[in-house]
């Protein structure tokens, strides 16, 4: 694991931005998958800058998002899809039959869950995963306790990470208690996973996370442990309270 230290947000947006932009052009029919959240917000915006300013075209490019509420659309404003349409999606080149969310709305949940795998199988699986962290550890939404081998799959929201996500709806009892995302196993399957974390808010998760030297199920993130491909970049206030925990990790 190799982590990178950068002082805030805006610095965390310009380097997670560069090391895709990187894999864009040098891959141009790359398999990206995405993540929504605060954290990520950056790192669109400074691919949408580079896509303007130098060109980087996403005409060939794939994506295939983490996850999606159960129960939103594309016109719900605080589903994902809607997320990555007004953050990254309809500022770039990307063909919008090339891009997928899972479908949240879907009548068979289920089915839904193994046709997202098959996809992702189907486009020669993921070249690069970008990540956000829970602050109980959490990646995608596959909660503490999830299994580290399964597929995407159907979960019920914990009340923190309802609570988490309450700032985006009108009224907490609007956030979704179901959810679709892609399972540890399918992201541990990706070539390349990128981490980004930022925020005091975070620094208990990040302090954890760094502590882990093998995977265990109460802490989702650690099972990243195990990829052999896989860079943390952190802000200072995500590593506020990380100390002897980062010495150690490659940088
Ligand atoms: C988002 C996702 C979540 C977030 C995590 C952090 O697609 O799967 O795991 O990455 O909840 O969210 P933020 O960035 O809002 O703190």
């Amino acid at each position: 694991m190799k982590l990178i230290e950068v002082k805030n947000r805006e610095e965390l947006g310009i380097k997670a931005a560069s090391l895709i932009s990187d894999l864009v052009r040098r891959k141009p029919d790359a398999v990206l998958g995405l993540a929504t959240g605060g954290t990520p917000v950056e790192t669109y915006r400074h691919l949408v800058e580079d896509h303007h300013a130098n060109r980087t075209s996403y005409r060939k490019i794939r994506t295939v998002n983490l996850d999606e509420y159960v129960g939103l659309g594309t016109s719900d404003s605080n589903s994902y899809h809607a997320y990555m349409e007004a953050h990254l999606f309809r500022f770039i080149d990307l063909p919008a039959a090339q891009h997928h969310v899972p479908d949240g709305q879907a009548l068979d949940l289920d089915r839904a869950c193994r046709d997202y795998d098959q996809l992702i199988d189907r486009l020669g699986g993921i070249d690069l995963q970008l990540l956000g962290i829970g602050r109980n550890g959490h990646i995608g939404f596959n909660e503490p306790g999830s299994s580290f081998s399964i597929g995407t799959h159907i979960v019920r929201l914990t009340e923190s990470t309802r609570a988490a996500n309450a700032r985006y709806f009108s009224r907490p009892e609007d956030v979704p208690e179901r959810a679709i995302t892609m399972g540890i196993g399918t992201i541990l399957k990706s070539r390349q996973i990128l981490l980004i974390v930022s925020g005091k808010n975070k620094a208990e998760a990040m302090k954890q996370f760094l502590k882990y030297s093998k995977p265990e199920n109460d802490f989702p993130a650690s099972a990243l442990i195990s990829h052999p491909d896989v860079t943390v970049i952190a802000d200072e206030e995500a590593l506020s309270l990380a100390g002897q925990e980062r010495a150690g990790i490659s940088k």
